[in-house]
């Protein structure tokens, strides 16, 4: 529809009716919902009437082509105008096919396989009535304890807003009015959710504007910039107000800074909470501060439906802001061709053929072999199909390795570690016992698992964490393994054979107490529908790993928050002249992660040659290139991530020991090399300053080309402008 047909039908509306097209409900409250939909939030006692139902704009968490056509039809019956309504559910890593959880595909470095991924999830969603998903999740996150790091793609700014942009492009396509098979994305939580004090869901976020558009918004910019049709709030205060209601964060930067004009969502329950959060005395005042701040559609509480007419009846609200809110949710549905086909592309017949089909299956088998990080391996990997194998642990038959935010995704169809092990070696050599389970254990199961291990040749331990202790509200103090599974590792190590440990879990883990008394370890992650074969292709060296770190290990949860792009302080430990005291450091541990940023091995190895630059200084009109050469110096093919990053010497502010500025991906036969040339230019110098100006200056930076953020020779140059 044009502008002006959308203002005309704008114009048609009552007060009632535009203020409850604000208004989005889960299914439950939906005539024509046949089960309770996706409940992700506190269900509090909604005291809405019928008719504002009738005339609400969206649905949260319905699926299934059967059920939101029922609910569709129903609802345009009793809507006056016909307007339909806008279903939006979390497909966050796949629909009913689920990838990995998106820290692991961000450890795949893969943004084609991200963005297939994601174009996978929108054709399952949409062939089943989903019409906007609630992703991509792109909240830097740099602390452990948070369960819902699994949801985001790291700790790097550039490296979220690569995948930002591929999950957007993946999920949308370049023509959602025409193009049903895709959905329209939300890119979220707006803004720095990930940056809770203490890693502790839903706590406060406080640091200063420079930090936050340094570091935390890139990210969202970048999906925006992408096309990204919405944005969601975050539960977080931002500088001591709630997202929520945060004028300066949603109208003054997201609306008028970057010109972002299309639909703004609260989170769940997020309007109200300003109450409790302290900034609002009722849900009037909520209702109030909600819609000056420019949030269009309020999710699951209803202070927009019960206080908004009076709030412009008063005068505190001026009715265009709601007009203007109405419009821009019209502008979606127009934009997704509901006006035209309020069913857009919902087939049952289609949903049938289309939903874990093969071919979706095998694309996340290959992300989720892609997606694993290998972090040790003392020549054990990959392991033979002829010798008798062990799989030990409460993860070696358990189909929770879907994620937390896998929602309609099968756990009885997804492939467990154990069946993936049978599908590569015959059943007479293998044995498998639990050993305990997640958290707790008997003395039956321990003897079992020894005994069954006691007849193998190699052993694959297969730990983890529940996947309800990872996800939203899923935050850990301890980030370590639970005791019991370090009491079987301890067991299984006096057996004196060759260990695989292979883990499963949302979070980077403090390893200690793993990593020091077994062979390899292969970071699994929640690995998705496929993982079981995802993880035996790597083990029995079908694939290659090459999955590299988007987020650093802790040595321990001392150290945290710890990342690989910090400041180097006035008393590096490392420096040449460093004191044996007076200096920044822990007296217990050591300041190095456990694993760091970018860092994951090969069953090969890699050689990278010295780089070298096109020049010793650049200009804004000429950029610099840097080469660098990388062989396969092992036995088998592989694929390697190579690694740019640059180095700031002096800014007008502290700058990071190294910040990732482009990264390729090379698949070489063994002793083949290749030339990989990065360019450098000015703009991947500039920085925010003290007065937030977003600029570089002249001065000495240092190159680095390396497999990971530890590695890589500082390479001198300058920037003169
Ligand atoms: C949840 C999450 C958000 C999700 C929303 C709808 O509380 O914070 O990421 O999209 O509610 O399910």
């Amino acid at each position: 529809m044009t502008n002006q047909k959308l203002e005309s039908l704008l114009n048609q509306m009552t007060l009632d009716e535009k203020i409850a097209q604000l208004l989005q409900l889960a299914t439950p409250f939906f005539e024509g919902s046949d089960n309770e939909g996706q409940i992700t939030g506190p269900l509090a006692g909604l005291k809405i009437s019928d008719e504002v139902i009738a005339n609400t704009g969206s649905v949260l968490g319905a699926s299934g082509a059967k059920e939101i056509n029922n609910i569709q039809k129903a609802h345009l019956r009793k809507n006056r105008l016909g307007i339909p309504l806008l279903f939006m559910a979390d497909v966050i890593h796949g629909y009913k096919t689920i990838f990995p959880v998106p820290l692991a595909i961000g450890c795949s470095w893969d943004l084609k396989l991200a963005e297939k991924s994601a174009e996978i999830a929108a054709k399952e969603a949409a062939v089943s009535g989903v019409h906007v998903t609630f992703a991509p999740m792109v909240d830097l996150a740099r602390d452990p304890r948070w369960g819902r790091v699994m949801e985001s793609t790291g700790e790097d700014p550039y490296l979220n807003s690569q995948f930002a942009k591929a999950f957007v492009r993946g999920f949308q396509g370049n023509d959602l009015q025409n193009d049903v098979n895709r959905v329209a994305a939300c890119v979220k939580h707006f803004a720095a959710y990930g940056a809770p004090e203490g890693g502790r869901d839903y706590n406060t976020v406080d640091m200063s504007e420079r930090q936050l558009r340094e570091y935390y918004l890139p990210a969202y910019k970048a999906a925006l910039d992408e096309g990204c049709e919405m944005v969601m709030t975050a539960f977080n205060t931002v500088d001591g107000i709630p997202a929520t209601g945060n004028k300066k964060l949603l109208r003054d930067l997201l609306r008028d800074e970057w010109k972002f004009d299309g639909v703004l969502i609260s989170d769940w329950g997020a309007v109200k909470e300003m109450i409790p959060h302290g900034v609002a005395e009722d849900e009037a005042e909520a209702a109030e501060k909600a819609i000056l701040a420019g949030v269009d559609i309020e999710m699951m509480t209803a202070c927009y439906p019960n206080n908004l007419k009076q709030l412009i009846e008063s005068g505190k609200v001026d009715e265009a802001l709601i007009d203007e809110a109405v419009l821009r949710i019209l502008r979606l549905k127009d934009k997704l061709g509901l006006f035209g086909n309020p069913f857009r592309g919902a087939d049952e017949q289609q949903e049938k053929e289309l939903v874990m089909s093969s071919g979706h299956r095998q694309a996340a088998r290959e992300l989720a072999a892609k997606s694993s990080v290998l972090l040790k391996n003392n020549r054990v990997l990959p392991l033979p199909k002829d010798k008798k194998i062990a799989v030990v642990g409460p993860f070696a038959q358990n189909d929770d390795i879907l994620g937390p935010w896998s929602w309609l995704g099968s756990k009885e169809e997804a492939i467990q570690l154990y069946e993936g092990v049978q599908n590569k070696v015959a059943s007479s050599l293998l044995v498998t016992a639990k050993g305990c389970d997640i958290g707790t254990g008997t003395e039956d199961q321990l003897n079992e698992a020894l005994k069954a291990a006691r007849e193998a040749d190699f052993i694959i331990l297969a730990l983890g964490e529940d996947s309800e202790m990872s996800g939203e509200a899923g935050s850990r103090a301890d980030i370590r393994l639970p005791e019991v599974q370090l009491q079987l590792v301890k067991k299984m190590k006096q057996l004196g054979k060759p260990i695989v440990a292979v883990v499963f879990n949302g979070r980077p883990l403090d390893l200690h107490g793993v990593v020091e008394d077994v062979d390899a370890v292969l970071e699994a992650w929640y690995p998705g529908t496929e993982g079981g074969n995802a993880i035996a292709d790597i083990l029995f060296g079908d694939v290659n790993p090459s999955g590299k770190l988007a987020m650093s290990f802790p040595y321990s949860v001392g150290q945290i928050p710890v990342y690989y792009n910090s400041f180097n302080t006035g008393r590096p430990k490392d420096a040449p002249d460093a004191q044996e005291r007076y200096v920044s450091q822990y007296l217990d541990i050591p300041n190095e992660p456990l694993f760091p940023f970018g860092f994951g091995l090969s069953f090969t190895t890699f050689a990278y040659s010295e780089p070298q630059l096109s020049a010793g200084h650049l200009t804004p009109e000429q950029p610099l290139t840097i080469t660098t050469e990388v062989q396969n110096t092992g036995k088998l093919a592989g694929e390697e991530i190579v690694q740019l990053y640059i180095r700031d010497l002096s800014g007008e502010v502290v700058r990071p020991v190294k910040e990732l500025k482009g990264f390729k991906k090379v698949f070489l036969q063994p002793g083949e090399k290749v030339e990989v040339l990065f360019t450098i230019t000015e703009e991947q110098l500039r920085y925010h300053h003290s007065n937030l100006e977003f600029t570089s200056d002249n001065g000495k930076f240092h190159a680095f080309v390396g497999p990971d953020s530890q590695d890589g020779k500082a390479i001198p140059f300058e920037l003169i402008k």
